[in-house]
This record gives C-alpha cells, sequence and structure tokens, in this order.
C-alpha cells in the first residue's frame, strides 16, 4: 500500500468546464526551488514536474528525491511529466514521493499495463503523445486516462516555439472524448503563453502547461493568473 498524503485534502479533479494552469518547474531557478514554488501557490493549485533521463529525450532534469521535498512543501497537486523510457519501472517511487498523477508517453509502449499500474498505485492517469505522433493512436486508451497531453513542443527543454499543428490534435482528441462520453481532461504542454493559450482552449484544452511564460515573467503568479484568466474567456466562448 503506497502511503498517500493525510494533511492535504483531496483535490477534485478537473471539471469538465473548468481551466488550469500547471506551471512546470523546468524554466524555474532550482537553487531556489521553494521560493519559486511560493510565487505560483497562491494562484494555482498544479504544479508540472517535468521528469527526464536523457535517453527518452536528450536531456535530463529531476527524479524522486526532488518529487519527495517538494511534496513535503507544498499541497499543490503534483503532476508529473514522465519523459523517460521505462516508467513502468519508477511508478511506484513517484506514488511514494507523493505525486498525485503522472503521464506517461504513449511512444514508449506497454501503455495498457503502465495504465493499468497508475490506477492501482491511485494516481491520476495521464497519456502524453509527442508532436510527430498521430493524437488517433491515443484514442483507444481514452478510456483508461484521466488526462490526455497533447505535446506542442519536442519533449526535453523548455523555451520552445509552439507547434501550430498540436491545435487540430486537441481539437480531434476532445471531439473524440466528447463522442465517447468521457470527462478526459486535454492538457497541453509546451509554448504556452497568453496567446497560444487562447487556441488551444478554443480547440479543446483544459489543463495549460507553462514553463518560460510563467516562471521568466517579473511576477510569475500573476503570469500564471492571466493565462488562467484568458484560458477561462476562451472556454467560455468556445463550448466545452
Ligand atoms: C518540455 C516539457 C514542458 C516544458 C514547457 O519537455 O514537457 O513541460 O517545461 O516549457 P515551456 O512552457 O517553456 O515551453
Ligand atoms: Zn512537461
Amino acid at each position: 500500500m503506497v502511503s498517500r498524503r493525510a494533511t492535504i485534502p483531496e483535490l477534485p479533479f478537473l471539471a469538465p468546464c473548468s481551466v488550469r494552469v500547471a506551471p512546470s518547474i523546468l524554466a524555474a531557478d532550482f537553487g531556489r526551488l521553494a521560493d519559486e514554488i511560493a510565487k505560483i501557490a497562491p494562484f494555482t493549485d498544479w504544479l508540472h514536474l517535468d521528469v527526464m533521463d536523457g535517453h527518452f529525450v536528450p536531456n535530463i532534469s529531476l527524479g524522486v528525491p526532488v518529487v519527495a521535498s517538494i511534496r513535503r512543501h507544498c499541497s499543490l497537486w503534483l503532476d508529473c511529466h514522465l519523459m523517460i523510457s521505462e516508467p513502468g519501472r519508477y511508478l511506484e517511487a513517484f506514488a511514494e514521493a507523493g505525486a498525485d498523477g503522472c503521464s506517461v508517453h504513449l511512444e514508449v509502449g506497454a501503455t495498457p499495463e503502465h495504465c493499468e499500474k497508475m490506477r492501482s498505485l491511485g494516481l491520476k492517469v495521464g497519456l502524453a503523445v509527442n508532436p510527430e505522433t498521430p493524437i488517433e493512436r491515443a484514442f483507444c486508451f481514452l478510456e483508461s486516462v484521466d488526462y490526455l497531453v497533447v505535446m506542442s513542443v519536442h519533449p526535453g527543454f523548455g523555451g520552445q516555439a509552439f507547434i501550430e499543428e498540436a491545435l487540430g490534435k486537441i481539437e480531434r482528441a476532445r471531439q473524440e472524448i466528447d463522442r465517447l462520453g468521457l470527462e478526459v481532461t486535454v492538457q497541453v504542454d509546451g509554448g504556452i503563453d497568453e496567446e497560444t493559450a487562447r487556441g488551444c482552449a478554443i480547440a479543446g484544452a483544459r489543463c495549460f502547461v507553462a514553463g518560460t511564460s510563467v516562471f521568466g515573467a517579473p511576477d510569475p503568479g500573476r503570469a500564471a493568473g492571466q493565462i488562467a484568466a484568458v484560458a477561462a474567456r476562451a472556454a467560455a466562448g468556445g463550448g466545452r
């Protein structure tokens, strides 16, 4: 049995009409992580943690001990994006460290096994799809996931330009989720700022990962709040 946080109330998962910004600490100052997180904590309830193994992506970032440390010091919903080749070997460790949800990549294979394992560990289940992978390849797994991550940059680095093709993928995913009558949240990750968030919200995304546009801003909390406000307005005007 994995020990879960006792003192922090379980957040309700995304209601279909709400939007959420998940600041990515990849763009934060790792030497002052607690201070950086404190800047955005009053303005959102999610934190996006990019885990890289130098194999699935050509970069190395943070791992289980950092997730555990963050868990001890903050009550945000911890969304761990596992850009690693063998997530199945580490899911239990991330759950033990206090992750609330993990997303694994479709491209690494064994998706049914990974989804089942995350579910059994009490994690919310995310499935991420790279820019070059047709989003339709994820459709057969929609009933097993809580959130579908449409990558709008090539994973591995922050600060890249938003790939416009992601908009069509979000739209097609949203249509398929609605057609199946599911409550899956579409998350978009990479190159998100107020402008791109607006387009993604209209296309059907409801969770917005933002690194550079938040932690690179003079006031990260305000930047996260602004993205959420713009996305909420676009979501309200553009349907679900
Ligand atoms: C990229 C990561 C993203 C990244 C986004 O590999 O998955 O979460 O931090 O950063 P920005 O917002 O700078 O594109
Ligand atoms: Zn990410």
